[in-house]
């Protein structure tokens, strides 16, 4: 029987969401007997610290927070957002417009995009890229231009690359670093005051993406665009509380920056959501008062450094070592035999039980690439390698590994 209810064009349109697969792949490898070690969604293992949680606790108990949120965001949580990103960045922002709510960030790129583009539009978006970034132009049948992150670049976007007319017709170009997934950073702020430069040129909005501005390793601390001069101008920058203080499930995360688009981004959500639940804006408070993100770092620099040394030595695999985010991005092995990064994926959870993302599933420019999400402990990421390295000499074990 013809099938009476159709999806939207967009919708059919969309390829199916990257870790439908995984989810997937997992399920049927656990069937075989598998013990899971899940390093392939970029999902926190850590739980939240216990202030934030004791905050939230406190705060559901006053009744006033179980209703409706009104507009962009409580005024304290746009304040705290606010003296944090004074802290932190140097950046002086008006609460009232510069900085709103967000159910997660990832529910802002989406909603920015529908709120400022018609259908038809120019974009231009990273490959490869996160996978909402790369989808927003399905959701608004906008039309992008995949602009490769590549390694000889430092896995920037090389504007001077970029065609100039796609360039004049561009309404948003998106920016992520640290970057997901190949874990690239901005090193010289002459990179971002160029695009500032291009985008006052030719027009474009900056959408700077940055839930990692506190995962980062070595010394090195990330910037946001927005502490350069005349930023608020050209740039919208996301951030979360997901990663910086393992809040994901909670889903908070904000917009700050250009007050026309936030302006645009609030009135669009107006119509589609409440805004983040008063009791979780009143706990994300307590994470901006705090100064828990600290350990966070450290402790995925433990991983990434115990990921990339069992990789060479039980895997000979060498991994570059990433400046930020809680991503590894490594070349296929050289000994595996697997054509794609999906085949090579596929494989090595069915045979081992490590999960990881293919690159493809990230954009064209990332297949030969898989990513690593540095989500599990030392000893589990040691223990994934030792898998790994069976695989390559071909001494699996034949019973399957279980937990
Ligand atoms: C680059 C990037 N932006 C946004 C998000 C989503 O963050 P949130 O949990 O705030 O929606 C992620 C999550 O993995 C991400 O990697």
């Amino acid at each position: 029987m013809a099938q009476p209810f159709k999806p939207s064009e967009a919708l059919a349109h969309l390829p199916p969401y990257l870790f439908v697969h995984l989810i997937e792949f997992k399920r049927q490898a656990k069937a075989l007997g598998r013990d899971i070690i899940d390093l392939g969604m970029g999902n926190p293992d850590q739980s939240t610290p216990s202030l934030i949680v004791e905050a939230l606790r406190e705060a559901v108990r006053n009744p006033e927070t179980h209703r409706y949120p009104a507009g962009k965001g409580i005024p304290e949580f746009l304040g705290a957002a606010g003296h944090y990103y004074e802290r932190r960045f140097g950046v002086k922002l008006d609460p009232d417009k510069e900085i709103m709510a967000l159910i997660g960030s990832k529910e802002g790129i989406a909603h920015l995009f529908l709120a400022m583009t018609n259908p038809g539009d120019q974009v231009i978006i990273p490959s490869p890229a996160y996978p909402a970034h790369t989808n927003a132009p399905f959701i608004t049948r906008t039309k992008p231009h995949w602009a490769p992150l590549l390694e000889k670049n430092g896995y920037l976007i090389d504007f001077g690359a970029i065609p100039g007319d796609v360039l004049r017709r561009a309404k948003i170009v998106i920016l992520n670093y640290p970057n997901n997934p190949t874990g690239a950073v901005i090193e010289d702020m002459g990179y971002l005051k160029e695009v500032l430069k291009l985008s006052k040129k030719y027009g474009f909005l900056v959408l700077y993406d940055n839930p990692y501005s506190e995962i980062t390793f070595d010394g090195y601390r990330a910037p946001s665009i927005l502490s350069l001069p005349g930023a608020k101008n050209r740039c919208v920058e996301m951030n979360s509380l997901s990663k910086t203080y393992s809040m994901a499930g909670w889903r908070i995360g904000y917009a700050l920056g250009n007050a026309q688009a936030i302006g645009h981004l609030a009135k669009f959500k107006s119509f589609v959501d409440y805004g983040a639940p008063m009791f979780i804006q009143k706990a994300a408070m307590a994470a901006f008062n705090s100064d828990e993100s600290s350990g966070i770092a450290a402790t995925y620099e433990k991983r990434r450094n115990a990921f990339v040394k069992s990789a060479a030595s039980f895997a000979g695999w060498k991994i570059p070592k990433v400046k930020g985010s809680m991503y590894l991005w490594a070349k296929l092995p050289a000994w595996s035999k697997k054509k794609t990064s999906f085949d090579f994926v596929k494989d090595l959870v069915f045979k081992t039980g490590v999960c990881l993302s293919p690159g493809s599933g990230f954009g064209r420019e990332g297949e030969g690439y898989v990513r690593i999400s540095l989500v599990a402990s030392e000893e589990r990421l040691i223990e994934a390698n030792r898998r790994i390295g069976s695989l390559r000499s071909g001494s699996l074990l034949k019973e399957p590994v279980v937990a």
